[in-house]
């Protein structure tokens, strides 16, 4: 029987389950050790083993089960020519502004600042003041990025947004390319990184990005932990020039327990949780794209290889 490989042991367990039910014309097989390679014509992966996926010669489809694609386009021994489809989930993208949101809030009204007086014992009034009077910029307009934006909007906050290729209909003031970085980055007083990581975006928040982040500026990381040079981020931080990054994801990870950052004062850490594939939300597009694939169609949500995302 036609076979598709569920490959992500970390992933809720519906999730084989759930296709099983609506692919019952194929078989869903979760042990990549126990199937046929011939029968495989679709894998739906997160972090597959290293080099396994060459070794199915009827792959129709490698169907991602997040949003970042960048830990499986680093594989050097990825099939060619077999389409890639990364997941846009309609969960995910909700948690992910929830997530964005919540910070950006905290952030604005100082919360850092409270909890250091909170340790203190201090009764620090600081006066709430209106989000409008905090810009946001949002590095990266993909998905995540445009509903992240639309939730800051809705609650006031000024929203700016930047982009590699220039993005247009937007309602917020968008910049784009190296040659309108700074511009941008001299309207934000909180910066969210939401870009893909790909060879162009790696190490992007280093020493000569944070020299000319507005004073006071504070970062939030939701991408890929490689945006970010780890020892010009403190640097910005020990001077004052940012004065907190909240981050969550890592180039190590889980991130470990004698790195810097859990000590930081002006850092806060969160495990990769603001936000991840549900199947509730997500295991119908999974389902359609897989038809589509296997039907001959073309999948929605597809990899371009060539620019990594
Ligand atoms: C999570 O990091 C994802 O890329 O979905």
């Amino acid at each position: 029987m036609p076979t598709i490989l569920f490959h992500s042991p970390q992933s809720d367990k519906a999730w084989p389950v759930e296709l099983q039910k609506a692919l019952s014309d194929h078989r869903i097989a979760t042990d990549i050790d126990a199937v046929d390679p011939a029968d495989v014509v679709a894998a739906v992966v997160w972090n597959p083993p290293h080099g396994r996926l060459r070794g199915f010669p009827n792959l129709r489809l490698i169907q991602v089960l997040g949003a970042g694609v960048d830990r499986l386009l680093r594989e050097d021994s990825l099939p060619d020519g077999v389409p890639i489809a990364r997941l846009v989930d309609p969960g995910l993208t909700q948690r992910m502004s929830e997530y964005v949101l919540m910070h950006c809030l905290a952030l604005h009204r100082r919360m850092p600042e409270i909890q250091r007086a909170h340790d203190e014992r201090q009764w620090r009034y600081l006066h709430p003041r209106p989000p409008a009077e905090s810009s946001v910029g949002i590095l990266g307009l993909g998905v995540l990025g445009l509903a992240a934006a639309q939730a800051l909007i809705s609650i006031g906050f000024n929203v700016v947004g930047w982009s590699r290729s220039r993005k247009s209909g937007l309602a917020f003031a968008s910049f784009a390319g190296e040659s309108e970085l700074e511009e941008f980055k001299r309207r934000a007083d909180i910066l969210v990184l939401l870009l893909p990581l790909t060879p162009l975006t790696a190490d992007f928040v280093d020493a000569r990005f944070l020299a000319t982040v507005k004073h006071d500026a504070a970062l939030i990381n939701v991408g890929r932990g490689a945006l970010v040079v780890e020892d010009d981020l403190i640097a910005a931080l020990d001077s004052g020039r940012l004065r907190h990054a909240v981050l969550d994801v890592f180039r190590t990870e889980p991130l470990p327990t004698e790195h810097r950052f859990w000590r930081h004062p002006a850092i806060t850490v969160t495990p990769h949780n603001s936000s991840a594939t549900n199947p509730a939300t997500a295991v119908a597009q999974v389902v359609d794209n897989l038809r589509r694939a296997l039907t001959g169609q073309r999948p929605s949500n597809l990899v371009d290889r060539t620019i990594g995302y």
